[in-house]
């Protein structure tokens, strides 16, 4: 078959070739499943379309063009989102049992493999900005002072960019880390676009990161579960991960995603700096626009700066946290309001709500974006309000998570519940942030904040569905 650099292009040849399919998928390329679906370039791994997991040919390649564009020694294509890679990575890097250092808002996957891996983890709680209740920047002091705390860590772990923007210095954390021969994991699911534009940096390949996981979906032009995993230094086995992958991920990837992840980086290849020229320049405009806003504040843009938030190392300008602290509004009011005029936002906060952009909005959708918000902004009014929801304190912990799901179980009305050890998570979707996980105790102060959310219109969800009304903890203490 002639070689063809692109693989959704492969994929359209191969189908014009007429090949009779006498294997999977079942559908065998027709559209009896329905019209809307490209079926034509749904394949398995037949002749000339290379193996995923024993990557030669067109993967490899695609693979390889990753690493080169993002600066990694090695790149994987990921099928199962970020998810997939997070728990691959952490079970290339800490042994089984082992102890770990993770941010305390790492994303739930981080948590299921903490889970699968019967980790011990020890939790980062970086600072909470002030006007804007979101988690600031990690202090590259506080892991250095956690490793000396806790020398037999074998991993850590932490998100940056966070959902809201917030970027940390990797460079200065991977620093520390290596510093005692430990790996760093960053979990970069919202900042695959962190590369390509000066506007746009912190990137955690760049600074040094031992692995960094992509959801390429997330905020650049990919269809949804594409991501990518980088390696590179010397202390996180190339192999062992390679491997890891195979387990946590399916053994037939879909051709689509992967032909969605290649071209994806060919544009970024050959049209990334027209495309975040154009990107920034509109991020700009709109930033001019928001300067207007008279009661909604806009984390870092319009007349918000990030030099105003001295707990943040840098920002991402693509993500727009609108607070409605101090207006008399909350985030699903808003988000109500937004959707009114058209317009779906990424989360709701209680007091806030996210807009993320990309390089796939335009001029024209920024100012749609632009002239909602003003018009909103209109609507609502100043008013003194009680303040930022404070962060409850971490609750003491009786059980590992992999211990705490072998406990028997019941369910208890959430305020019963007070002083149990929990058997299941409690989180806020999105962000899929936990506020509590199996093994530690229902505090007072966390049904407090629970209470506060659901309050405020903001699902509360658990793992057994049960929430917000009920909870599982263990039967026993
Ligand atoms: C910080 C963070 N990490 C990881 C993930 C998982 O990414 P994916 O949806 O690509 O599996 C998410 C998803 O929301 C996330 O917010």
């Amino acid at each position: 078959m002639a070689m063809y650099d692109d693989l959704l292009e492969r994929l359209a040849r191969y189908d014009a070739a007429g090949f009779l399919p006498m294997h999977m998928p079942g559908h065998k390329r027709t559209a009896l499943g329905g019209e809307e679906l490209p079926w034509q370039l749904d394949i398995t791994e037949i002749d000339g379309f290379d193996n995923l997991h024993e990557a030669e040919g067109i993967l490899k390649d695609g693979m390889e063009l990753a690493a080169r564009l993002y600066g990694s020694a090695r790149a994987f294509y990921l099928v199962n989102g970020s998810s997939g890679g997070i728990l691959a990575a952490m079970a290339a890097a800490a042994p089984f049992g082992s102890r770990i250092l993770m941010a305390r808002g790492c994303h739930k996957s981080v948590y299921h493999a903490v889970e699968l891996l019967h980790l011990e983890p020890f939790y980062l709680t970086p600072p909470v900005d002030p006007s804007f209740a979101v988690a600031a920047s990690m202090p590259p002091e506080a892991v250095e002072s956690a490793l000396a705390q806790h020398p037999d860590v074998r991993l850590v772990v932490l998100t940056s960019p966070t959902y809201e923007g917030v970027i940390s210095d990797i460079a200065a954390i991977a620093a520390v880390c290596h510093r005692r021969g430990v790996p760093l994991l960053v979990d970069e699911a919202h900042g695959a676009h962190l590369y390509f534009h000066p506007a746009f940096s912190g990137g955690a390949v760049t600074a040094g990161a031992d692995l960094v996981i992509q959801s390429v979906h997330k905020t650049l032009p990919s269809l949804t579960q594409t991501a990518l995993a980088h390696v590179q230094g010397e202390l996180v086995d190339p192999q062992r991960l390679a491997h890891f992958l195979a387990v946590f991920q399916t053994s037939s990837p879909s051709y689509l995603l992967m032909g969605s992840i290649h071209r994806c980086l060919k544009l970024l290849e050959h049209q990334g700096q027209t495309l975040f020229d154009d990107y920034a320049r509109n991020l700009q405009q709109l930033d001019r626009r928001l300067e207007s806003l008279r009661h909604l504040r806009v984390l870092c843009h319009g007349a918000d700066h990030c030099s105003r938030h001295s707990d943040f190392f840098a920002f991402d300008p693509g993500k727009l946290f609108i607070g409605t602290h101090g207006t008399d509004l909350t985030g699903p009011q808003l988000t109500a309001l937004l959707r009114q005029r058209g317009i779906e936002p990424e989360m709701t906060a209680p007091q806030g709500v996210l807009a993320m952009t990309s390089c796939c909005d335009t001029a024209e959708t920024l100012e749609r974006l632009a002239a909602v918000l003003l018009e909103v902004d209109d609507l609502c009014h100043s008013v003194d309000t009680l303040g930022i929801l404070p962060t409850p304190p971490l609750p003491p912990v009786r059980h590992t998570i992999a211990q705490a799901r072998q406990l028997p179980a019941v369910s208890l009305p959430i305020p019963e519940a007070v002083g149990r050890t929990m058997a299941e998570s409690l989180w806020i979707y999105p962000p899929g942030i936990p506020l509590v996980v199996p093994g530690e105790v229902l505090t007072g102060d966390i049904v407090q904040r629970l209470q506060q959310v659901t309050a405020s219109g903001v699902q509360l969800h658990s793992d057994s569905g049960l929430a917000p009304q009920q909870v599982l903890v263990a039967e026993t203490q």
